[in-house]
């Protein structure tokens, strides 16, 4: 997955691309480069390494111009070095592309192009799309972007200049392109962020789209040449929310951005008189007779606190995979079944293709789905939009707690349409849902953090880490796992608690930390005796526990004390515990916390 920029206009482009790269580097940061056009020349400066690696290299030159394009990479074919990074030319300089996606076919194209006599330069599929290109070029430059791609198999936002066009032809299938609209002047990117310092007047390009941007006009077709009109969306987001807000970190802004991003997906959707939620879901909840839920990795654990609550509240049987699964397991579906993807970039190839994999097999399909206009979001049959807000730190925080409470108002939905939660209950669940803003701001308080920041001092050493949870909080324990590997690098494997003693018990000694969620639970009995079964090992117990439980607090060696919540809610308050171990766990080792080493905030290739 990669970030995408083009511009032209009266900007000097170079100052255009490499501010927007920089709001896109949470889509990968293996190198990066530009090309501008000079007058009839393309110039291309492209290094390995994150983008303040050309930075440094651009200012030492004069390169100047009013078009041109920009990447940065996430490494899928070759190497991330200087000659793989984008952009890609032909051997006459003469066209330049950048790409983001996967040319599936590229081996046998590639083969073609060197015995017509093609010499190319990089390990990369993408570049031979700059060739295919070149092949089919006889003066209209989109014409022969249209052609090349007709050859093409894969996914791609493709963006193409030519040394004598002023204008940039895109084209986009799977992988995300947005289009900025300007007064004399147009934009290209893989997403709003790169934009909003110059237009708030946004086109999200549907796949299969393609369009050709000069300074002063745009034309928007299929991949058949047909022309076709896009609304304009006008982003609310100001820059400033897709800025870090003061803090050290994006990650850090978006743990404690919660109860806010809370409030957004809870807004407008809690009916307290009644104990029902309104969706504004055009889908009927009486008609399902099973729920697949498919996402991948935090969103997938936020699909199984879904499958807890929705099995409990609406008595539907539920299952849950991971989407990489999903796609090749002939799973069992039918036109009463109800496929929920759920994406914070809806742009997971995987999560896409398992959802158009439910979609040929008859079932209804709903997308719980962050990015507005997303591919997903054009898929699905209806889409339960979560509003948390630009999320630009790998390690999801905030979008997994919208997330969860989005699987919290589809549980009371299902439930009180179809009968199996009355209103009283209903409006427990109602009142519980509406606390959480307060009760995850209070799970933000200082001395909280700084408890937490001392235990991820006190543990920053560890090898391995176990993570501990049962019932409704077991995907807790495997959600905070997840964000201390992602984050510290640091291994750590998260079980239900009953679990512990088939197998991972093995693991215990005085250098494992344990990692066990002993909040307010008619399982916490148990979960206490699995404490002591650590103890009695000599293992460390950091115990996560309801303010005021001096009980369970009594069994652990560190204490994190949470808000007490309603436990069909607590995974929402308790997993901000995990998050910040996670994180002061990164910091006090130096890492970078918001790109974290090998990851990409959506990945767009399979
Ligand atoms: C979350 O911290 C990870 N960065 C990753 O597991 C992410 O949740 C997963 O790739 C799914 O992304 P999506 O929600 O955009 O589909």
């Amino acid at each position: 997955m990669c970030g995408i920029v083009g511009y032209v206009g009266p900007r000097n482009a170079v100052d255009v691309l490499i501010n927007g790269l920089s709001k896109l580097e949470y889509r990968g940061y293996d190198s990066a480069g530009v090309a501008v056009n000079t007058g009839n020349h393309l110039e291309i400066r492209k290094n390995a390494g994150k983008l303040g690696v050309l930075s440094e290299a651009l200012k030492g030159q004069s390169l100047t111009g009013t078009l041109g394009i920009g990447h940065t990479r996430w490494a899928t074919h070759g190497r991330p070095n200087d000659v793989n990074a984008h952009p890609h030319a032909t051997e006459d300089g003469k066209i330049v592309i950048i790409h983001n996606g996967i040319i599936e076919n590229y081996l046998p194209l590639k083969e073609s192009l060197i015995a017509k006599g093609h010499s190319f330069k990089s390990e990369t599929d993408s570049e031979v799309l700059a060739h295919l290109i070149e092949e089919q070029y006889k003066g209209n430059l989109e014409q022969a972007v249209r052609t090349a791609l007709k050859q093409v198999r894969g996914a791609y936002s493709l963006v193409v200049t030519h040394a004598d066009h002023r204008e940039i032809v895109a084209a986009r299938t799977v992988s995300p392109l947005v289009m900025g609209v300007g007064n004399g002047e147009n934009f290209l990117a893989s997403d709003v962020p790169a934009l909003l310092a110059y237009t708030r007047e946004v086109i999200f390009l549907h796949d299969g789209d393609m369009v050709v941007i000069h300074e002063n006009d745009y034309r928007i077709t299929d991949l058949a040449g047909n022309e076709v009109s896009r609304e304009v969306t006008h982003i609310e987001w100001d820059a400033e929310a897709a800025e870090k807000g003061g803090f050290d970190t994006y990650t850090l802004k978006e743990i404690f951005e919660q109860p806010q991003a809370l409030t957004n997906t809870l807004l407008g959707r809690l009916r307290d008189e009644t104990g029902e939620v309104d969706l504004d879901i055009n889908l009927d909840p009486k008609s399902f007779k099973r729920i697949s839920i498919i996402a991948c990795g935090t969103a997938f654990y936020a699909g199984l606190v879904g499958e807890y609550l929705i099995e409990q509240l609406a008595r539907i049987p539920v299952e849950v995979d991971v989407a990489s699964e999903y796609r090749y397991r002939q799973p069992l579906v039918s036109e009463n079944t109800l496929a929920i993807v759920i994406s914070q970039s809806g742009e997971t190839i995987d999560t896409l293709e398992a959802l158009r994999e439910a979609k040929k097999d008859g079932a209804k399909t709903l997308g719980v789905i962050n990015a507005k206009g997303s591919s997903m979001t054009r898929e699905v049959d209806d889409v339960l939009y979560i509003h948390s807000g630009p999320e630009i730190g790998v390690a999801s925080t905030k979008v997994y707690t919208s997330m969860v409470s989005a699987m919290l108002m589809l549980a009371l939905w299902l439930g009180r349409a179809r009968g199996t939660l009355d209103s009283a209950k209903g409006a427990e669940l109602i009142h519980a849902a509406r606390e959480l803003p307060r009760l995850v701001e209070q799970a933000l308080e200082p001395e909280r953090v700084e408890n937490i920041k001392r235990i991820a001092e006190k543990y920053k050493n560890a090898r391995d880490y176990l993570f501990l949870g049962r019932g409704v909080n077991a995907p807790t324990a495997f959600e905070g796992a997840l964000k201390l590997k992602e984050l510290s690098y640091i291994h750590a494997e998260a079980y239900a608690a009953g679990e512990m003693k088939h197998g991972p018990i093995a693991l215990i000694d005085e250098n494992l930390p344990v990692v066990a969620i002993a909040t307010d639970s008619f399982l916490l009995e148990k979960t206490i005796s699995n404490i002591q079964e650590v103890r009695a090992r000599s293992g460390q117990v950091i115990a996560v526990v309801s303010d005021g439980d001096t009980d369970a607090s009594r069994h652990a060696d560190d204490v994190i004390f949470v808000p007490k919540a309603h436990e069909m809610v607590s995974p929402i308050v308790n997993v901000v515990a995990l998050q910040l171990l996670a994180y002061f766990t990164a910091t006090t080792l130096g890492k970078d916390v918001d790109k974290p080493r090998n990851l990409a905030k959506s990945v767009t290739v399979e």
